[in-house]
């Protein structure tokens, strides 16, 4: 198997489920060492497990900065730089126009843009130039879902981070891109659809209104990130990859 990432250093925020885990296993299969965070302590050490290799779990709230501070902190105990990161936790639930609370409001834009801005603006003085950074968007920010408003803003949001991120970082030759997944079938999106049989229905029927004719896997995101990480898209910049088997493009 191919090694881009042997004796890179790369953080995965959001790191212990769905399309970080995944996306930390796929790094850590390519040789790099690996820093992931999560919430949840218990999920944190199940996920330190499953992925082996070279792996840090830091426990922390990407919305909070002392939290990313510590993240930063438990790097560079082991190393003088960073080569990628993956700002990718994030999350949101539903509430329609009208019953949108402040808490709501405050809690998605804590996790999904005061986390990704934070993330990324603490790691630049460990970041080597050249360094890639990928953030976490999705189908939503260029589309409309009911009762959805708030997340979605959060995913436009980082959409355009990534445009303004590289004229900042122009001269230390690190790009920015967006990844923006369709459905893809995790553990947030399960819960998000009300679990058992219920998120399974709300699946299928998702399934049938894609070119694809299903929904997506966390391992699919994940080689999209490590191409969009590596050196194989070297000269990509800025952009918005969508991988939502073509959901958005019809
Ligand atoms: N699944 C989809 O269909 C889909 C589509 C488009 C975009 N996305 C985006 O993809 C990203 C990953 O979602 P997923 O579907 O893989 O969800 P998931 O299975 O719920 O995983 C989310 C991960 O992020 C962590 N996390 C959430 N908020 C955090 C915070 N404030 N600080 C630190 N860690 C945090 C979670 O752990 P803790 O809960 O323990 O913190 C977990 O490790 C999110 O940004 C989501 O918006 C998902």
């Amino acid at each position: 198997m191919a090694q881009r990432f042997e004796n890179k250093v790369v953080i995965v925020t959001g790191g212990t489920s769905g399309i970080g885990l995944a996306t930390a296993k796929a790094f850590a299969g390519e040789g790099a060492s690996v820093f992931i965070t999560g919430r949840r302590q218990d999920a944190l050490d199940a996920a330190v497990k499953t992925i082996g290799g070279r792996v840090t779990g830091v426990q922390g709230d990407m919305g909070k900065l002392a939290d990313i501070d510590r993240l930063y902190d438990a790097v560079q105990q082991k190393h003088s730089h960073i080569d990628v990161v993956f700002a990718n936790a994030g999350g949101g639930g539903f509430a329609a126009l009208g019953s949108i609370t402040e808490e709501h409001y405050q809690s998605t834009f804590d996790s999904n843009v005061k986390g990704v801005l934070f993330t990324v603006q603490k790691a630049l003085p460990l970041m080597r130039d050249g360094g890639s950074i990928v953030l976490t968007s999705s189908t939503t920010s260029i589309s409309g879902t009911p009762a959805f408003s708030v997340y979605s803003a959060t995913k436009a949001a980082i959409r355009s981070f990534a445009r303004n991120w590289i004229l900042d970082l122009k001269d230390r030759h690190i790009r920015v891109n967006a990844v923006s997944p369709g459905v893809t079938d995790t553990a947030g999106l399960n819960e998000l659809f009300g679990g058992g049989a219920q998120a399974e229905g709300t699946k299928d029927y998702l399934a049938s209104l894609i070119p694809a004719g299903r929904v997506g896997q966390p391992e699919e995101i994940a080689k999209a990130v490590l191409f969009l990480a590596s050196d194989d898209a070297s000269f990509v910049n800025g952009v918005e990859l969508f991988v939502d088997g073509g959901q958005v493009q019809i």
